[in-house]
């Protein structure tokens, strides 16, 4: 398995451009389900989710043509509709094609997806909304059976907690089904507004998404159409908070900052010298940054994917700072890790209190889950010495080659295979 040897007291200069958001391009990739025309989709990361994401499509059928960062897919010859369980495993997005399936099909199987590193998991949400739509479940040697008898119909569905993944899944399903269907309390994540804005050019009617009630009028089918995915505001955030705990002058490029509302605001409490301009944020030197509380939410709230990254930041700061994560039970696996480095962070329940004023000393540590793999990276481009990450696979499948991307502008990585 690979391993990242991180270089500390890394250097960064100059810019970097931030790709399409990973967690837009998979809902969109599989609401491709529902047309029998080509989507043609510019912007694509290079990412191991992506790569895995088509492999389940082309396990139904559909067909691929990728140059560079564009991709068409089309699904006009539908042969399977089955998800096994290896796909599934690698990547929980793989839910994402059950709505589609079942709404263009009337019946899919896929795997049940499990719990993972940062939590249980569970998929109800999913399933609660789909039922409403007037499908029909069995759960059978570890796989969800689902089938429609005629057609699904629009509903009104109110989901009890705020989910964007059971968003996606109940909006494309809806996007076909008989009538008007309105999703209450739905999640309001950019992606989801993307995925909305990709299926209106698809020729689906839709009003509302990136507000809490999203409005669909269902149609007969979708056409042929094309679209440029958003850039991904959580490697945004990512490379911002490298550059704030490297103390360095750098501009990240190609993002939409009004997506990073919250951390934008936090950081600047904290005291990090940021110019936000149309499609780029500026991030200038400062030798004081401040510690800070912070407690995860769902959009626009602080987000739980830039959660571990923050902490490294905090653990830099001056003085003490908590985080209180309200999205995932077990989402602090990076702690012990941090910890290692020279951090000085304790855990109760779900907050976690981390005091300042450290510097991160090379060691051996052992990545989690995706974005606690890249909170180590920042850790060791700040430590003093060399930091060996293991069992990097994670960081791949949502951050493009960091050691090339990263590189370019200074720091020095090394994979060892
Ligand atoms: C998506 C993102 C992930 C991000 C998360 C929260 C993708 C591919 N992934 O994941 O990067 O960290 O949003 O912003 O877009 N829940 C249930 N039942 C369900 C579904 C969810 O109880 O049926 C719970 C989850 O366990 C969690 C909370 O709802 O506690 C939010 O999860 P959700 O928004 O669904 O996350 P994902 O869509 O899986």
């Amino acid at each position: 398995m690979d391993k990242l040897k991180v270089f500390g007291k890394a250097n960064l200069n100059g810019s970097i451009k931030i790709p399409g958001a990973k967690n837009a391009v998979l809902p969109i990739m599989a609401c491709s389900i529902l047309s029998n025309q080509s989507l043609h989709l510019t912007n694509v990361p290079n990412l191991v989710d992506i790569l895995t994401m088509k492999k389940l499509l082309k396990n139904f059928g559909i067909v691929f043509h990728s140059h560079e960062n564009s991709l068409s897919v089309i699904a006009n010859n539908i042969s399977n509709q089955v998800a096994d369980y290896d796909l599934v495993r690698k990547m929980r997005a793989s839910i994402l094609v059950f709505g589609p399936l079942l709404s263009r099909f009337g019946k899919a199987k896929i795997s049940l997806p499990g719990g993972c590193s940062i939590g249980t998991r569970p998929i109800n949400l999913h399933l609660y909304g789909l039922e409403r739509l007037g499908a029909s479940f069995i759960i059978k040697d570890g796989y969800v059976i689902g089938k429609v008898k005629d057609k699904l119909k629009g509903t009104s569905i109110k989901l009890p907690l705020v989910s964007v993944g059971a968003t996606e899944n109940i909006l494309m399903a809806s996007v076909l089904a008989k009538g008007k269907t309105t999703i209450i309390n739905a999640a309001k994540e950019p992606e989801v507004k993307d995925l909305s804005n990709c299926l209106n050019k698809m020729g689906a009617k839709i009003v509302g998404a990136g507000t809490s009630i999203i409005k669909i009028e269902g149609v007969s089918k979708l056409k042929e159409a094309e679209h440029s995915i958003i850039s991904d505001r959580i490697v945004a955030g990512t490379y911002i908070i490298a550059a704030i705990m490297l103390n360095k002058n750098f501009v990240v490029k190609n993002i939409n900052p009004k997506h990073l509302e919250t951390p934008i605001k936090i950081l600047k409490q904290m005291n990090a010298k940021l110019d936000i301009g149309d499609n780029y944020i500026k991030i200038n030197s400062t030798h004081s940054i401040k510690g800070a509380t912070i407690k995860t939410k769902p959009y626009p709230g602080f987000p739980t994917d830039l959660q571990a990254q923050m902490m490294a930041l905090m653990s830099l700061a001056d003085g003490k700072s908590e985080i209180k994560e309200n999205i995932f039970e077990n989402r602090f696996l990076h702690v012990p890790e941090l910890n290692r480095l020279g951090a000085d962070i304790s855990v109760k329940n779900d907050i976690a209190f981390i005091n300042g004023n450290r510097e991160f000393k090379g060691a051996q540590v052992m990545a989690s889950d995706l974005r606690a793999s890249v909170s180590l990276v920042l850790a060791g481009l700040s430590a003093k010495g060399i930091t060996t990450i293991n069992r990097v696979y994670h960081l791949d499948r949502g951050y493009e080659k960091i050691e090339k991307t990263l590189g370019n502008c200074g720091p020095k990585i090394e994979r060892l295979k």
